[in-house]
């Protein structure tokens, strides 16, 4: 794999032999020692221009449990606050030597401008580009999903059959985006449940069914319900919802959650709105894999950056 842009370059057998080595970098999680000499002098640099917690991190664990040099770079406090542009910034970093480059950027299509340049020769993994994409994201809801429905049988395995509904703020959700094409490639059922005004123009090309009864939804027992935070930095302030009105409409709240099957997944790729989106007493169930999904994307993401600095380099598309 030579970048790592969108799911959508993903067939079902690399999604699937992703997540394969994703379970060997899990086991690796277990063992008293909880590194692997696999990228020793390789140097993975995190390029971010927008906020994170959870993927930064993530990925500055997956690179050090790989025994890569890590370097994380935030726009805030960088030569980009005087107009620095990414082009500069990320010769900058290559000049350092990186030899992958992590991105996270507000415009979508950062991180393939990066890929196909030729201003670096990296490789690129995608750590979420605006509306777009964030495919490290969809690999580890992937592997969570496989885990809680396979156990130990899940090598080898896709999500053949399995019930996904993902509701809400689809429009500017590259969660959502990366899930629904990854989850189409490994055989699960979509289901989009949102405000008709959250729905991104194109959906009907989508590989998911669309519907606006949330009640429905929960009430045909699905494997898993993935609720997505409402993105309000990315909406102007008049088309920002009413909290009361889109929770009651919207929201998997105490009562929706009380119907959910005890055996259905309660998702969410954090942050989370508490109260908004999503209700404590769901959040912090024994069904909410929300701390689960974080901690499978220490593997996933030893995974993704094992496949593009370990082995042959060849084109991902
Ligand atoms: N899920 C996710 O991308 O979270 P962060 O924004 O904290 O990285």
């Amino acid at each position: 794999m030579r970048h790592l842009l969108s799911t959508r370059d993903l067939g079902r057998e690399q999604a699937i032999e992703l997540l394969d080595i994703a379970e060997d970098m899990a086991a690796v999680q277990q063992r008293e020692v909880r590194k692997l000499p696999t990228l020793r002098g390789r140097t993975v640099v995190n390029l971010f221009f927008e906020d994170s917690t959870r993927t930064r991190v993530s990925f500055e664990a997956a690179a050090k449990r790989l025994s890569a040099d890590v370097i994380t770079f935030s726009a805030k406090g960088s030569s980009v606050s005087k107009g620095e542009s990414l082009k500069d910034t990320a010769q900058t970093l290559q000049a350092i030597g990186a030899d992958a480059v992590v991105v996270r950027h507000q415009a979508s299509g950062a991180p393939q401008t990066l890929a196909t340049s030729g201003w670096i020769d990296a490789g690129v993994v995608n750590a979420g580009d605006g509306t777009h994409e964030h495919p490290t994201q969809a690999l580890l809801d992937a592997f969570t999903m496989r885990r809680r429905l396979h156990g130990d049988a899940s090598r080898g395995r896709g999500l053949d059959g399995a019930r996904v509904v993902i509701v809400g703020d689809v429009l500017h959700s590259r969660v959502a985006r990366s899930n629904v094409w990854l989850l189409d490639a490994l055989g699960a059922e979509v289901t989009l449940v949102a405000p008709p005004t959250l729905l991104p123009v194109d959906v009907s090309a989508w590989p998911a069914q669309v519907g606006y009864d949330l009640d429905a939804a929960i009430d045909a027992g699905p494997d898993a319900v993935m609720m997505l935070r409402v993105q309000a930095e990315r909406m102007h302030a008049a088309f920002f919802p009413n909290s009361r009105e889109y929770s009651r409409t919207w929201g998997l709240d105490d009562a929706r959650f009380a119907r959910l099957p005890r055996t259905t997944m309660v998702m969410h790729p954090g942050p989370m709105n508490r109260g908004f989106e999503i209700a404590a007493s769901a959040a912090d169930s024994a069904q909410s894999t929300v701390l689960e999904q974080v901690a499978n994307g220490v593997s996933v993401r030893m995974a993704a950056l094992y496949l593009l600095l370990s082995g042959e380099r060849e084109e991902a598309a």
